[in-house]
């Protein structure tokens, strides 16, 4: 049996990361201001600091990583990729199956890869408190984490379901000295504003982000960190694929395609990017984004201009949209909850040069449990969706006996997500239907631009 896990020294964590724009055949859409026309750099500047925003708008194809950043990756990175071997057993499958691990992070999940980018930046513009949103609670902790290392005080607005289904999320942010709010809360406008007209929400990310906005743009010392959507969280998760390049030429390998769950698109961008730069070079390569049957952005939303946020603060993005003011179902995988998506990923996917699938939450849970069954890692609820699809095709591969090389991004651990597998095992998920209705009216809603 060849090699299990396929090790990089920390002398290979990479030094730059790779920006896909400048392989992409079209430049990007330009974010819109309210009055529909491109914004400059210095819309951004109330809650970004300039370094971020530079990379925001930049071309050029390679980004150096700042050595303080490198020495914090030191601490987990590079990330294991395996060889899946006994999960492609348990299938009989003759497919081979790799997956790149980002559950060994301190926080459990690919988004400290940026959180430590994000408080860097800030922290050299001399900023002393970010406000952030979370959804799973992974980019809570991860910024709370990135927040510690470099003195910044962080403040998160938890979406509500999630803030009372993972206690223990929010109990690792205090121990990293974050504060963490149930939201919508009554502090902000927008939280107030929401919960005047729904007072029993279950939250979503674009209320929160929407609350932790309003907060960084009404204060001088305090900035906003986003944990994925904007291209520069797509750029410093680029490691993970440049990481994965290079464990897979060390074992002789290359994928025919590439998985990854999609929410707002950063863990996907992080491992497909990377990959995508030699399909734009003619390599075949397929690159895979996975999202939920019940919140299905790519799959089932429109390609239009829309809000990031479900009040309306934010720039108009250019992306696939559900509609902002969409309320998704409360289910497990929450980071995979939001209504829009990377303009980059979106930009890419409108040109077909990458692909997505949606899957349901139940299948999502079966193919977590035979993963820990075979592989021993039990993976994030989010993470499944990756699972799901890989197994999907390495089934279908056991079907037409080819021989395909699949590889996935296990985005991050399940350790915090114990109650939703206990859920599973009960018989008391729910496959919620595609909320055709609720995202119909929803897209009444999203701003009317000429250019769009
Ligand atoms: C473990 C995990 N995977 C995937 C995601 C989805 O986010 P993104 O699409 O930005 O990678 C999240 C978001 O919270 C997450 O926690």
């Amino acid at each position: 049996m060849s090699e299990v896990k396929i090790l990089l020294e920390e002398s290979d964590i990479p030094k730059q990361w790779y920006n896909v724009v400048a392989d992409m055949p079209n430049p990007p859409a330009p974010p819109l201001g309210p009055d529909g026309n491109p914004i400059g750099p210095e819309a951004l500047g109330a809650i970004f600091p300039m370094a971020l925003i530079e990379q925001e708008v930049s071309a050029d194809r390679w980004i150096d990583i700042p050595e303080p950043v490198r020495e914090i990756y030191r601490l987990w990175r590079p990330s294991p990729l395996y060889r899946a071997h006994r999960l492609e057993q348990m299938l009989g499958t003759p497919a081979k199956i790799y997956y790149k691990y980002e559950g060994v992070s301190p926080a459990g999940s690919h988004k400290p890869n940026t959180a430590v980018a994000q408080a860097y930046y800030n922290k050299q513009a001399g900023i002393k408190r970010l406000s952030t949103e979370t959804g799973a609670g992974q980019w809570g902790c991860a910024l709370s984490l990135a927040g510690q290392m470099f003195g910044l005080d962080i403040r998160v607005y938890m979406v509500k379901v999630s803030y009372e289904q993972k206690p223990y999320r929010r109990s690792m942010m205090h121990t990293w000295g974050a504060e963490v709010l149930a939201s919508p809360t009554d502090q902000t406008e927008a939280g107030r504003k929401i919960l005047a007209g729904e007072p029993d929400t279950t939250g979503s990310l674009g209320i929160s982000i929407s609350e932790a906005v309003e907060e960084a743009a009404s204060r001088e010392d305090t900035n906003y960190a986003l944990g994925s959507v904007l291209n520069h969280v797509l750029l410093h998760q680029t490691i993970i694929g440049q990481e994965a390049k290079t464990q897979l030429e060390k074992v002789g390998d290359y994928p025919d395609m590439v998985f990854a769950p999609c929410g707002g698109g950063s863990n996907f961008g992080g491992i497909a990017f990377p990959f995508f730069a030699d399909k734009a070079a003619g390599k075949e390569v397929r690159l895979v984004a996975v999202e939920p049957t019940s919140c299905p952005t790519l799959t089932k939303g429109e390609y239009a201009y829309d809000f990031g946020d479900t009040v309306g603060l934010t720039p108009l993005l250019k992306m696939y949209t559900l509609g902002h003011d969409f309320i998704p179902p409360g289910i497990h995988a929450g980071g995979l909850r939001y209504h829009g998506d990377s303009a980059l990923v979106s930009q890419l996917y409108n040109e077909g040069l990458v692909e997505a699938v949606a899957v349901p939450q139940i299948a999502t849970f079966e193919a977590g449990v035979m993963f820990a069954q075979a592989e021993g890692i039990i993976s994030a609820p989010e993470s499944n969706h990756a699972i799901r699809a890989c197994i999907d095709e390495a089934l279908l591969c056991k079907e037409s006996g080819e021989a395909k090389t699949l590889l996935f991004n296990l985005s991050g651990h399940g350790h915090f997500d114990m109650a939703a597998y206990e859920r599973y095992y009960n018989g008391e998920l729910e496959d919620y239907d595609y909320p055709e209705e609720a995202i119909k009216q929803s897209m009444q809603n999203i701003p009317k631009v000429a250019s769009a």
